[in-house]
């Protein structure tokens, strides 16, 4: 299926026609208010966001923001109610720290500008499920953006997330977060637990990319395009073939990052020179240093944040787990630590 389909009422201009173009959703990092026209020290532009009493850092230039903070979240696994994942995990409440962390970084004054959910949002495709993942990440008031995974049913997903009842053939969906172009890929075999992208699929990621965005793309897919973490996940991986045809469907293009799920585990690498970040589960953790032949999992879960620059991409691993406060300086110490350690002030 061509085009773009996005899913909700979130996404301005939604629900156009299947070939429509790629649909704008607006975000609020490149919105961010101005700061002040000059950074004290060296009279050169602020970056936007920041005050007109920041200094400049050692180099002599404005402190850099990204122009898009987004949430990568993966591997949900909200199960039928009353049902615990793996027969032990609360999934709804390990979901639940994990927008609980997302609502303290907006309460504090450090908001995202969209979730990225990328797939395996229910473990047995409930619909049930699928509307308590999206009551709990639509409670952000930020677009969120879903891939599926191989514990979703595809057409549950197209008609209960999506909007698209009665679509049994994967989606492709091209986002516009303000000039980042997020595109999803359906990496699903339906039944099976293993990845593939079909030729057809990677031919519309193709034409997606035809011609660069503004601030470059990003490629979601569940099926993680590197070699996974464990034994057992060697036999549930993306297809190899499909590994390589997605490397070379994206060499050339604007694609800045590829984001993935399915190993429960924080992870990165590379296909081609593009570099790959997976989310770990926001349930559980993969152990990737179990002893030979077992497959190890914990408690432990996390989300990523990814910072889009104007020269580079940066992802960092938030641990939901819960945890100690070691340090938590405020502005004021800030800038005073600032101050002695530039020789200012
Ligand atoms: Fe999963």
């Amino acid at each position: 299926m061509p085009g773009y389909h996005p899913r909700d009422e979130q996404h301005p201009g939604a629900r156009q026609p299947a070939d429509s173009a790629t649909i704008p959703i607006p975000v609020g990092a490149v919105n961010r208010p101005a700061g002040a026209s000059s950074v004290a020290g060296s009279g050169s532009p602020a970056e936007p966001g920041w005050p007109a009493d920041v200094p400049t850092t050692p180099d002599a230039l404005p402190p850099e923001l990204p122009t898009h903070l987004l949430a990568h979240l993966s591997d949900t696994h909200l199960t039928s109610p009353g049902v615990r994942y793996n027969g032990v995990i609360d999934a709804d409440a390990a979901l639940a720290r994990a927008v609980a962390v997302l609502q303290q970084a907006a309460a504090g004054g450090s908001p995202v500008d969209a979730v990225i959910a990328s797939g395996d949002l229910t473990d047995t495709g409930d619909p049930d499920a699928y509307r308590r993942v999206r009551a709990a990440l639509e409670s952000l008031t930020v677009p969120v953006i879903w891939a599926t995974g191989n514990h979703d049913v595809r057409t549950v997903f197209h008609e209960h997330v999506l909007d698209l009842p009665d679509v049994a053939e994967p989606v492709l969906q091209v986002h516009d977060l303000s000039g980042l172009r997020v595109v999803v890929l359906d990496s699903t075999v339906p039944g099976a637990g293993h990845g593939v992208l079909a030729a057809d699929h990677l031919a519309e990621l193709a034409d997606a990319l035809a011609s660069p965005a503004e601030h470059g793309s990003i490629v979601v897919l569940h099926h993680a395009p590197i070699p996974p973490p464990s034994p057992l996940l060697t036999y549930f991986a993306l297809h190899r073939e499909s590994r390589r045809a997605l490397a070379e469907a994206i060499a050339g293009t604007d694609v800045r990052l590829v984001l993935a799920g399915h190993h429960h585990l924080a992870q990165s690498g590379m296909l081609g020179s593009v570099p790959v970040a997976v989310a770990g589960s926001v349930a559980i953790r993969t152990d990737p240093v179990a002893p030979p032949g077992h497959e190890h999992t914990t408690t432990s879960a996390s989300l990523n944040v990814v910072a889009v620059y104007p020269d580079t991409v940066t992802v960092s691993v938030i641990p939901i787990d819960g945890a100690d406060t070691v340090f938590d300086l405020g502005p004021a110490q800030s800038a005073e630590i600032i101050r002695r350690s530039i020789g200012r002030g």
